[in-house]
């Protein structure tokens, strides 16, 4: 991927020590991790730092916001998870989707020492405590909705928002330690930087929207093609770079401004909206690689 009309990408090591030093910190108050990430970004939605910095504790993940992956890819990525042997289930967190397994699987298999070692003391009725990470966005306010069956306050992820720590009663007898700080995803390369604008997890300015919108139809028309011709009802040629498909949907659109010329702009956002809401189909952006 070309970069030289990237701007430089925001990082917050500052807040970011913050944040590693309060899941050190609070490690010991829980039972497990729920890790949640992007199904559509696996691997850029995930902060790395939080293997070695929660090593010491169980996890699960969750691959949230499977209602806009590709289910394929979805059974690929949560398979690959449990290889790795970490626990991991695909999860719809707006519609509640696949959170009925959560709490069994933590109790049947990723837990499943601490709950025997319970009921041979006697102690079935103590609550499992869990924290939740993930990097902003990826679905946690709406995770904490779900399991505590009612509307809470999102949770505020902004730097400089002050957030104190607080335990969050869920159903199943379960509490949540609600965590200050800010888990930023850390990219690897800026190409990562760059899936995480496409799905919105990250804000746009990294690029231009419509440089953004560009590359974003050429992954579409390599690796989802039909997903592009059913949404947009257009034939797209081998040799159509990114302008070329974007002039494409702006002109089926009737995106015209005076002149006759293509509402580029317009086109972008368009795209960019319609893929984030899950208008364009099921699609996911990193794969593993073939062995
Ligand atoms: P965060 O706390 O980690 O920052 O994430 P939050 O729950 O606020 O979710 C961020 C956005 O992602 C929200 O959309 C939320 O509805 C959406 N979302 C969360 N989980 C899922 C999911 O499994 N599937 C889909 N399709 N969307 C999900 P929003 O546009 O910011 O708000 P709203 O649409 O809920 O009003």
């Amino acid at each position: 991927m070309e970069n030289n009309d990237m701007k430089t990408i925001q990082w917050f090591p500052g807040h970011m020590a913050k944040t590693r030093r309060a899941i050190s910190a609070n490690l010991k108050l829980v039972d497990a991790i729920v890790e949640i990430i992007d199904a559509r970004t696996p691997l850029s939605s995930r902060n790395p730092e939080i293997d070695s910095l929660t090593s010491s504790k169980p996890r699960i993940v969750l691959l949230n916001k499977c209602d806009l992956a590709d289910s394929n890819a979805t059974s690929v990525w949560v398979n690959y998870f449990k290889k790795e042997n970490v626990a991991a289930l695909a999860v719809d967190c707006k519609s509640g989707r696949g959170l009925n397994k959560l709490m069994p699987t933590l109790k049947s298999t990723v837990l499943k020492a601490l709950m025997e070692k319970r009921e041979k003391n006697g102690m079935t009725g103590a609550p499992i405590r869990l924290m939740i990470l993930g990097i902003p966005n990826v679905g946690k306010s709406s995770l904490i909705n779900r399991l505590a069956g009612g509307k809470r306050a999102k949770v505020e992820d902004r730097p400089g928002v002050t957030r104190v720590k607080q335990w969050v009663r869920l159903k199943d007898n379960t509490e949540m330690l609600d965590m200050p700080g800010v888990l930023w995803p850390k990219f690897e390369d800026q190409s990562a930087a760059v899936r995480l604008a496409f799905t919105g997890a990250i804000s746009d300015d990294i690029l231009d929207i419509e440089t953004l919108a560009m590359k974003l139809l050429v992954y579409l028309a390599e690796n989802y093609p039909d997903s592009l011709k059913e949404r947009y009802k257009v034939e797209f040629d081998k040799s159509d770079d990114g302008l070329a498909l974007l002039e494409k949907v702006g002109k089926k659109r009737g995106m015209i401004v005076s002149g006759g010329e293509i509402n580029i702009e317009r086109a972008a956002i368009t795209v960019l909206d319609e893929f984030r809401s899950g208008k364009l189909g099921q699609i996911t952006l990193e794969f593993l690689p073939k062995e």
